[in-house]
């Protein structure tokens, strides 16, 4: 039973029968296509305002796409010092953005704070010093956590201040908004984020991010930047038909909604032998420190996950996903309840 990442997962069959489908036939190509129109049009629906929606293949794609569109070459990110673009992504956001420089800082369970924030910004107007240009939030944190609106709303309030762009990498955005349990809006723009990485590729989709722009002034840079790249893909729509299958009856949110609940399962597995996690469940995501002979037993009665050192020498990570199953979760329970330690 593979509890290493939410991406050891395939997709949902409902992705690969739209996939499939939207595979008939011959339609425009490199984004015109209804498929992408209706995409658009529904983001716009679910985010209650006008976006311009740019699907890609990736996480990473998406994220260096949306900061280098918003970040000069001499432009400093402030991120959390565990985020995905500064530890997973080999450089591609400074890679795309010409060379901004990506600002690590310090947050109790993977979140940044206003306060922070706001002490770490300097150097505008000096040359010598990169200029302060966005903060990056991960939605959920890399640490199994999330922000609520009035979070997001005190570090963007910073933000403008400082005249930062805020980036919001929602690679669980899904997780993230069914734990909140308010609208799409209220956890972005109107909490002041300008740019979101939607992911969906942990949620359901075969691959499929999408950049959303809350400012449309931004879209022809972002489309030229894309195609720059090598992320516009000719056959969008088959891309876009993920999207379209993954927001349709609420798939996404359904998705998320089990992920969370397993994991939640899995956290009360845990405490109930009295490991209670290292960083409070809030998504699909348990971090709890394991001895070494419990770790072993588990593994070697098939369960897999992996260490995470960065939460202490016998700190492990346990991710659920949209498909994972229940009795998989009560086995693990059962394996630690019989476990000899
Ligand atoms: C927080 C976060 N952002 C972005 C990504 C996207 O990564 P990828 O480029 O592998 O799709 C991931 C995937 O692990 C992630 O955990």
């Amino acid at each position: 039973v593979d509890f290493r990442s939410d991406n050891v997962s395939g997709a949902h069959p409902a992705v690969l029968e739209a996939i499939v489908a939207a595979s008939r036939g011959a339609t425009s190509s490199y984004g015109a296509d209804p498929w992408s129109e209706r995409v658009t049009a529904r983001l716009g629906r679910v985010f209650e305002r006008e976006v311009a929606v740019f699907p890609v293949t990736t996480g990473t794609a998406a994220n260096a796409l949306a900061l280098a569109t918003h970040v000069p070459p001499w432009g400093a990110v402030y991120c959390h010092r565990e985020a995905h673009i500064h530890v997973d992504e080999c450089g591609a956001p400074e890679q795309l953005t010409g060379g901004a420089k990506l600002i690590p800082l310090e947050g109790a369970h993977g979140k940044l704070d206003a306060g922070t924030l706001a002490a770490s910004i300097g150097g505008r107007g000096i040359v010598h010093a990169v200029q302060p240009a966005a903060v990056s939030l991960s939605q959920a944190t890399e640490a199994g956590t999330v922000y609520r609106p009035d979070e997001i709303a005190a570090i963007a309030e910073v933000a403008r201040r400082h005249r930062l762009v805020v980036h919001m990498d929602g690679a669980r955005f899904a997780n993230a908004l069914v734990t909140v349990g308010c609208t799409p809006a209220a956890l972005t723009w109107q909490a002041g984020v300008d740019v979101l990485s939607l992911g969906a590729t942990k949620n359901g989709c075969f691959a499929a991010e999408a950049v959303v722009l809350f400012a449309p002034d931004k879209a022809e840079e972002l489309g030229f930047r894309r195609k720059r790249a090598g992320h516009l893909v000719s056959k969008q729509r088959l891309l876009s038909a993920q999207l379209e299958a993954y927001l349709t009856d609420d798939l996404w949110l359904a998705n998320a909604r089990h992920a969370n609940a397993t994991a939640q399962r899995l956290a009360a597995h845990f405490a109930a032998v009295g490991l209670t996690p290292l960083v409070p469940v809030e998504a699909n995501e348990v971090f709890v420190s394991v001895p070494a002979p419990l770790a072993a037993q588990l593994r070697e009665r098939g369960f897999s996950f992996y260490p995470w050192s960065a939460l202490g020498p016998s700190a492990c990570r346990f991710v659920t996903a949209f498909d994972t199953r229940p009795e998989d979760v009560e086995a693990l329970g059962a394996a630690l309840r019989h476990a000899q330690i």
